[in-house]
């Protein structure tokens, strides 16, 4: 949540500043701004409430130009998202200009002390304090040392942050600190440049400087990057290659994201089955795991956020029915609180799209502390979730624009199917043959999403179930309840709607309550062995007058008798049902955002890669 930028080199900045704060605008986007340190030595600072587009406009009739700058796109945390909120955040001299991602934990006690010391706070941001207690420690130090002054303001904030600082004394430098949320930097011979993510420098420059917790970075105009520790001691980069496969295309084509990557799906399906299956066996190389580990193995934890512990859901089936190792999935920010019992022979997995998520990051540390190992499934090479774990399996969706996940967790249910099958393979539950079995029906599954995306109207066509509704009921049974509950989570991210998800059998036990004519409940039904108990829900939903939406088998001409609306799928193997009945539930929630008037790409409040707990 939240992007910072910053540069400092040969080349005017601005151009570079709005680049970066578009491509990062995914981690927020409630009000941006920019501080340049202006050739005259005068720091300059434009900020304006909503999205980068707005500080764009407001930049261009200033004709501002300057080297060095910083810039930030927001995420409110601490006071409402506003001009005022807005970073860069300054000290009363107007000489020292900040940008910050995170949250200052202490921020009311610090306040208490610097408001004792006569700082008048104009913001409602924890931010702020930064600001004031970065410009106490710097006169406290004579006006001379900003690294010491930087490395004292540290010492003193607890929370998360990642930090950038440009000041009128340092006119062609910056400073910057990370503890938590995760900062990037980059030498090069027109500048040097920071920012929270390789997507806002892959323009920019091939290798990336990656700042571990703790560090400190001193940017120069000579394009050099010098990292330092809280002693001032320099050391030695952490380098990595800008990865340009993971730099997101334009939408082309298609009207938005959300559409885009919902049609890349059949292509990451191939991708990911043709990139693991070899020899007739499932190969997870870089999970770097041990034939004797998976053997010890006797539970698997998997601690998730989001959509991504809808994935971990459908793979505790996975796992459990094919290896047969019982499986616990916990939502991270509960897990962080939880007196959790791992043992040498447990196995940790933590799933996230962006490897950036604060309490699934914080999950694996202390599953980590505990003695156990981590492996990470992730979609962003490089990040903090894999660098941190003992191995990764990437989920190779590229890059995900749009804030609701779509083809980013489909891809994770696909990798945890082939872990499932992996597992299972080196713990001997599996024959070779069952393997190969697997593997063919897997290679359906494009050709079976293309079908469904070959027409995409009769699914739009459902939305109209969701007309002048105030709340939905998603549900559905065994590997496909979480798929309902994914269905629910997408249409209320995008759309609005409230939306709950609950298996099928649990309806009589409360939300049949709900229902009065009209309410609409949207019911996955594929054909397997729950299809029949399921199909007695819609009766049950029938008769109290409430409207159904089926996500069914194609050719199930009862299903479709038997509801109002119906959305068909391709007949597939059972256990990649989940994979094919949320392709229909993120057309169906993206149509009834879109005639909601929302914007499917961003949704109000939301941010894609959740940076803070
Ligand atoms: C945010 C995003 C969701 C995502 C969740 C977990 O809420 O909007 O799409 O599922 O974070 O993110 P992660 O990167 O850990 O999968």
């Amino acid at each position: 949540m939240c992007g910072i930028v910053g540069y400092a080199g040969k080349n005017e900045v601005v151009d570079f500043l709005l680049s970066g704060l578009y491509s990062l605008e995914y981690r927020g986007y409630d009000s941006a701004g920019i501080a340049l340190v202006c050739d005259q030595g005068a720091l300059e600072v434009v900020k304006r409430a909503g999205s980068v587009s707005h500080l764009d406009e407001a930049i261009k009739t200033l004709g501002l130009n300057a080297c060095t700058g910083i810039g930030h796109t927001r995420w409110a945390t601490h006071g409402e998202p506003s001009e005022l909120n807005a970073h860069p955040h300054v000290n009363s001299d107007n000489t020292l200009a900040l940008v910050h991602n995170g949250i200052i934990e202490n921020h009311y006690v610090l306040r208490e002390e610097l408001e004792a010391k006569g700082y008048v706070f104009k913001t409602e941001t924890d931010t702020e304090v930064i600001a004031f207690l970065l410009d106490q420690e710097y006169k406290k130090l004579g006006s001379t040392d900003m690294p010491q002054a930087l490395i004292n303001t540290c010492k003193q904030l607890k929370g998360a942050y990642a930090i950038a600082v440009c000041h009128v004394d340092y006119p062609h430098e910056i400073f910057a600190a990370r503890n938590g949320s995760p900062l990037v930097c980059a030498q090069s011979n027109q500048g040097a440049y920071l920012a929270s993510d390789m997507i806002a420098l892959a323009k920019y420059v091939d290798e990336l400087i990656v700042l571990d917790n703790g560090q400190f970075a001193h940017l120069k105009s000579d394009g050099s990057v010098r990292v330092f520790d809280s002693q001032i001691n320099s050391l030695e980069h952490q380098t990595m290659q800008v990865d340009a496969n993971n730099v997101p295309a334009a939408s082309g084509e298609y009207p938005d994201f959300m559409l885009k990557e919902i049609y890349e799906q059949p292509e990451i399906a191939r991708r990911i089955v043709d990139g693991h299956f070899k020899d007739g066996h499932i190969r997870l190389d870089g999970l770097n795991i041990s034939d004797a580990d998976i053997k010890d193995t006797d539970r698997i934890f998997i601690v998730a956020c989001g959509s991504s512990y809808h994935a971990s859901l459908i793979a505790k089936s996975y796992i459990e029915s094919v290896a047969r190792i019982p499986v616990e999935v916990a939502v991270a920010s509960e897990f962080n609180y939880q007196d959790v019992l791992v043992s040498e022979h447990t196995l940790c997995i933590v799933v996230t799209q962006s490897g950036e998520t604060a309490d699934t990051l914080s999950a694996a540390r202390k599953i980590k502390g505990l003695g156990a190992k981590v492996f990470a499934i992730t979609n962003v090479i490089g990040s903090t979730a894999a660098r941190e774990a003992d191995g990764v399996l990437y989920t190779n969706a590229g890059p995900e624009v749009s804030v609701a996940a779509t083809k980013t967790y489909f891809a994770q249910v696909l990798a945890m199917y082939l872990l499932a099958l992996f597992l299972a393979d080196k713990k001997e539950k599996l024959e070779p043959q069952d393997i190969v079995n697997a593997v063919s029906s897997l290679r359906k599954l494009p050709q079976a999403i293309e079908d469904i995306l070959k027409d995409i109207s009769s699914y739009e066509k459902c939305a109209e179930v969701c007309e002048g509704a105030r709340s939905a009921l998603f549900i559905g049974r065994g590997v496909n309840y979480p798929t309902a509950s994914e269905g629910a989570l997408k249409l209320k991210e995008i759309s609005y709607l409230h939306a709950e998800s609950y298996p099928a059998g649990e309806m009589k036990h409360g939300p049949i309550a709900l229902l009065e004519p009209g309410f609409p409940v949207i019911v996955v039904i594929p054909q397997d062995q729950t299809r029949n108990k399921t199909l007695s829900n819609i009766e049950e939903i029938m008769a109290r007058g409430a409207q159904v939406c089926a996500l069914a088998t194609e050719g199930d001409e009862q299903v479709k008798e038997s509801a109002n609306y119906t959305m068909f799928v391709p007949a597939i193997d059972t256990d990649l049902t989940p994979l094919v009945s949320i392709v229909p539930l993120q057309i169906f929630a993206r149509k009834v955002a879109f005639d909601r008037g929302q914007n499917v790409d961003r949704p109000r409040n939301l941010a894609k890669s959740v940076t803070v707990e």
